[in-house]
């Protein structure tokens, strides 16, 4: 894609939830049009992280302590929410969260709401989504309660991108999801992302994250413990061992040992 007019550039950020603190002096680049992930297990502050960019860290009584974020060499961490959307910047949130007892088109709707642009880019990015998600076409009049797990995520997805954003920002969109469901998902970022849109993929699942992104941010109790080109991090044995689940092949008897020990992981070389 080339250009770093619309990056997202994280600086030394640290956030607390009261006395927890939940992120250390983390920095992070998503350069224009590409895909970042961010992983890390449980606790490590990946929704955090995606919450200080999105401005919601309020609604989860937390607050940045210190550090910035930047898009596109302005500062949205004084922005309000719905600013935050409107300079280009669109999350879907953990958890699948749509509006259940509204119908389908209605949450699309929603999502559009505050949004920039006119009624024709609205349609154009109703369009976008419903060639992305057909069922969401299908089911326009249906409850999205009714949906399966996955249409609710396709939904949520869906619902981010009436915004038309420039950087998508995604949390945890495989989890729960059935394995043929999660390929799909990530089918589906791929294509969003050739579309010119950037996305922050936040993921257990390392290896759908590390299909789909350019470069990987490793979180360990708030801390970025390792960060590089995915390609890069694949080279290092240490990384394959420690953040990976990948074991050596002399060790590998039965070539199941590392999915017992990490079962979201496969082995590096299905990764690949
Ligand atoms: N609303 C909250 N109030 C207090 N502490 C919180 C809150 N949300 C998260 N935390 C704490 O902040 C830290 C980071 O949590 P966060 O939810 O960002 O982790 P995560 O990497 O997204 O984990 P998971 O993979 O389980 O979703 C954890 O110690 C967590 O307990
Ligand atoms: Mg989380």
């Amino acid at each position: 894609m080339g250009g770093t007019g619309l990056a997202l550039e994280v600086t030394d950020l640290s956030v607390g939830y009261g006395p927890v603190r939940a992120l250390r002096q983390v920095s992070l680049t998503v350069p224009e049009g590409a895909v970042v992930t961010v992983l890390g297990g449980n606790g490590a502050g990946k929704s955090t992280l995606l919450r200080a960019v999105s401005r919601t860290l309020s609604f989860h009584g937390g607050a940045v302590t210190s550090g910035s974020v930047t898009f596109g060499g302005r500062p949205i961490d004084g922005l309000a929410p719905d600013r935050v959307v409107a300079a280009g910047v669109s999350q879907v949130p953990e958890g699948r969260q749509v509006f259940a007892r509204m119908t389908v088109e209605d949450n699309l709707r929603a999502g559009a709401l505050g949004a920039p642009g006119d009624r024709r880019a609205k349609a154009s990015a109703l369009r976008r989504v419903h060639g992305l998600f057909p069922v969401l076409a299908d089911r326009s009049h249906q409850r999205a309660g009714l949906l399966s797990g996955g249409e609710q995520q396709m939904l949520a997805v869906g619902r981010a991108l009436m915004a038309s954003p420039k950087l998508l920002l995604l949390d945890e969109p495989s989890l729960g999801l059935a394995p043929l469901m999660a390929a799909r998902i990530a089918d589906t970022i791929r294509e969003i992302n050739s579309q010119g849109t950037a996305v922050l993929l936040v993921e257990q699942n390392a290896a759908l994250a590390l299909r789909l992104a350019d470069r990987a941010y490793v979180l360990e109790v708030g801390e970025v413990a390792l960060s590089g080109p995915v390609a890069e991090l694949a080279a290092s044995d240490e990384v394959r061992r420690r953040y990976l689940g990948v074991v050596d092949e002399d060790q590998d008897t039965d070539g199941s040992y590392a999915a017992v020990a990490h079962p979201v992981l496969t082995r590096w070389e299905e990764i690949r």
